[in-house]
């Protein structure tokens, strides 16, 4: 499968082509960034590590020309948020900046099962805007979501009660951003509930949460933008629709109507394979879980209809 990045010039793009080469599974990866010459160079540096990772092609350019015939793009190219910006306010400053890429996209030639990867901010409302283009059928275009923030919760919480980060099973699902949602009825440390972890108490754990949905913004206090997590995250997607592997993933994808949500993108349990979103599974939840579901989409939409109605 060949993979482009658009914005693999950039931190996120090119921590995502790092994962992707030390998964091994893609065949090939286009870097393309408006900065020609970064492009190049992270290419070139990934390349040169071909040796102890996998063979795979890896190109860059400074233009569209490398994304012909895609089987998949991920779109990680925009403006960072500052420290002290929501993503939701970040729209505004972004939402040009992506619809020239999807002009852009509209008049590339991509395979005919190509899918696209939304991660640039706010995802969500730039994977509805995405599928409103219809440069994919709805289902094959999906974002990142709230991938990222169960990866980190899952790890930030092992790390605080010292359990491993692979056996720690605890979703956040709706917005990537604000009014992101943990759901604590179903998570759990190898099926065992969460409660059960030795040390645990529901006051260090919302704080835990309280810190994942801040740890965006503090890596760009910290580091100016993050990267690594977003990158394996990235690949994690990536890797399910070339294997087409059916993985459950909480991608953003167009709600049709689970748990009363539809018409807008967020983050639901979700089953990824070469065809995007094959399947919205309901997660369960409680009542108050569900609420906080249906806030966030509401809250996604009201943003939405801002954004179309240029405000
Ligand atoms: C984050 O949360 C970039 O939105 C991404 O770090």
């Amino acid at each position: 499968m060949k993979v482009s990045i658009i914005g693999g010039g950039g931190r996120v793009g090119s921590d995502a082509a790092f994962a992707l080469q030390l998964g091994g599974i893609v065949k090939e990866i286009a870097l393309v960034d408006m900065n020609a010459d970064m492009a190049a160079g992270e290419a070139l540096d990934i390349r040169h590590g071909s040796h102890y990772t996998s063979s795979q092609v890896i190109t860059s350019s400074g233009d569209y020309s490398a994304v012909e015939g895609s089987n998949c793009v991920v779109v990680t190219a925009g403006l960072r948020r500052k420290p002290d910006e929501s993503r939701l306010e970040l729209i505004n400053r972004n939402v040009g900046l992506f619809n020239s890429i999807l002009d852009s996209l509209k008049s590339t030639k991509l395979a005919d099962d190509a899918t696209i990867v939304v991660v640039s901010n706010p995802v969500d409302i730039l994977t509805h805007i995405a599928i409103e283009s219809g440069i994919t059928s709805p289902s094959r275009t999906i974002g990142l979501g709230t991938v990222l923030d169960t990866c980190r919760f899952c790890s930030l919480l092992a790390d605080h009660f010292r359990v491993p980060a692979k056996d720690v099973n605890a979703l956040i699902l709706g917005e990537h951003g604000d009014s992101m949602v943990p759901i604590w009825s179903s998570a759990n440390l190898g099926g065992a509930p969460l409660a059960s972890i030795p040390g645990f108490s529901q006051e260090v754990a919302q704080g835990i949460f309280d810190f994942t949905k801040k740890s965006g913004a503090e890596v760009i206090r910290l580091k100016g933008g993050a990267g690594r997590a977003v990158g394996v995250s990235i690949k994690e997607v990536v890797e399910a629709i070339a294997l087409d592997s059916g993985r459950v993933l909480p991608v953003s994808a167009l709600q049709t109507g689970k748990l009363g949500i539809s018409d807008i993108s967020l983050s639901l349990p979700t089953r990824v394979g070469r065809n995007g979103a094959n399947e919205i599974l309901a997660p369960g939840v409680t009542d108050s879980e569900r609420d906080a579901l249906q806030a966030s989409a509401a809250a996604l939409k009201e943003v939405l209809g801002q954004v179309k109605a240029g405000v």
